[in-house]
């Protein structure tokens, strides 16, 4: 799954408007689309059409570690429309930053839960909020690709160094590498200045600034009014034109999803308990404390299942089956623990 990140610390450049275009062109081309709305003003789910508000699960349950509302990432997926699909989000993801303030590993959390999905779609688009905290971390954390849109106004160019500045940090501190692209957005082609600032752009940029530049056009407000992307509300329009070019550019440009891979090894743990109503899992990867997060889900066929990231390495694990701890019955493998007792040993 190529993994693409809409991201800047400034509000009102063209974040949603390009993360909801983009995702709907790419989706017409016959690309398996995710679009994960991360900000909690939930602009992304409005424009397609979608009330956040009245949404749950959201982008929230799967993020958070509150016992009672976690839920799989998979569970919170809407369908838009053809190839292509949608995670909503609403005013409680704004809670989350605080939630996981000093808990280990919270910048991965958003590409750990992904690992369920990375088979399941071609494309998988971000749309940030307007900061740089943990949100925007995570789905950094998560992209290979970070597009970063800029209107023309001098305070935009204030913000992009800045931007460029934390994303080269990020990348140095983790081993984590993310390519970035920035794309004009709003251009008016009639103004002197809008002209003189794409000029200056380009040459500073070279070929970090995309060839395709967004103009300025009534048709977008009216498209998020209506909540639907231009390529429905306005198909005949130039911004159509636009975003289905950006698409392109960025479809075109399969290296700038060649980074090492972002995602764990992504493991699969069953259990085949067709009579049981809970089936945990935990080992040295949770320090043997089955949270919701651990929970299993049931198949229809009677079999428990559920994909963990984890990196490589020796982990022992049990599964718990309506509270009572179990060795896994599909693998031969098996370790003494200190108490004498049996677990169960895997290693990636
Ligand atoms: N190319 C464009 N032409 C005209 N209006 C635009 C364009 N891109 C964005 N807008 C408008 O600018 C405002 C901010 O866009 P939005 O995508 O919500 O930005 P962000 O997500 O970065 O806050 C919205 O009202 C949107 O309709
Ligand atoms: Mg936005």
């Amino acid at each position: 799954m190529k993994t693409l990140a809409v991201v800047n610390q400034k509000g009102g450049c063209g974040k949603t408007t390009i993360a909801v275009n983009m995702a709907a062109c790419i989706a017409a081309g016959g690309e398996k689309v995710l679009l994960i709305d991360m900000d909690p003003q939930g602009h992304a789910s409005i424009a397609l059409g979608t009330n956040g508000d009245q949404c749950e699960p959201t982008i929230y349950n799967s993020l958070t570690d509150e016992e009672d509302n976690i839920c799989s990432l998979s569970s919170t997926v809407i369908e838009i429309g053809e190839n292509l699909w949608l995670v909503p989000s609403n005013i409680w993801l704004s809670a989350i930053e605080q939630q996981l303030a000093g808990k280990r590993g919270r910048e991965d959390r958003l590409r750990d839960c992904l690992v369920e999905v990375v088979e399941r779609y071609d494309y998988c688009i971000i749309d940030c909020p307007p900061s740089v905290g943990l949100l925007t971390m995570n789905a950094l954390r998560a992209a290979q690709l970070a597009l970063i849109p800029i209107d023309m106004s001098r305070f935009s160019l204030h913000g992009l160094q800045k931007l460029t500045e934390t994303i080269s940090v990020l990348c140095s501190q983790t081993s984590h590498m993310v390519h970035t692209r920035v794309v004009a957005n709003i251009f008016d082609s009639r103004t002197k200045f809008a002209k003189n600032m794409l000029a200056s752009l380009q040459n500073d940029l070279g070929d970090n600034l995309c060839k395709t530049v967004i103009h300025r056009c009534v048709k977008v407000a009216e498209a998020a009014m209506l909540g639907l992307p231009i390529r429905k509300s306005a198909p005949y329009s130039s911004a159509h034109e636009d975003f289905a070019d950006l698409a392109m550019e960025i479809v075109m440009n399969q290296h700038l999803f060649e980074t090492p891979d972002p995602f764990p090894a992504r493991v699969m743990f069953s259990y085949f308990a067709p009579e049981a109503h809970e089936v945990k899992v935990a080992g040295d990867f949770n320090n043997w404390f089955p949270s919701g997060r651990y929970k299993l889900r049931k198949e229809q066929d009677g079999k428990w299942s559920l994909f963990l990231p984890l990196k490589q390495g020796k982990y022992r694990y049990k599964f718990i089956v309506d509270g009572e701890w179990r060795e896994d019955p599909s693998n031969p493998l098996q370790e003494l623990g200190g108490f004498g007792e049996k677990n169960s040993v895997l290693e990636i």
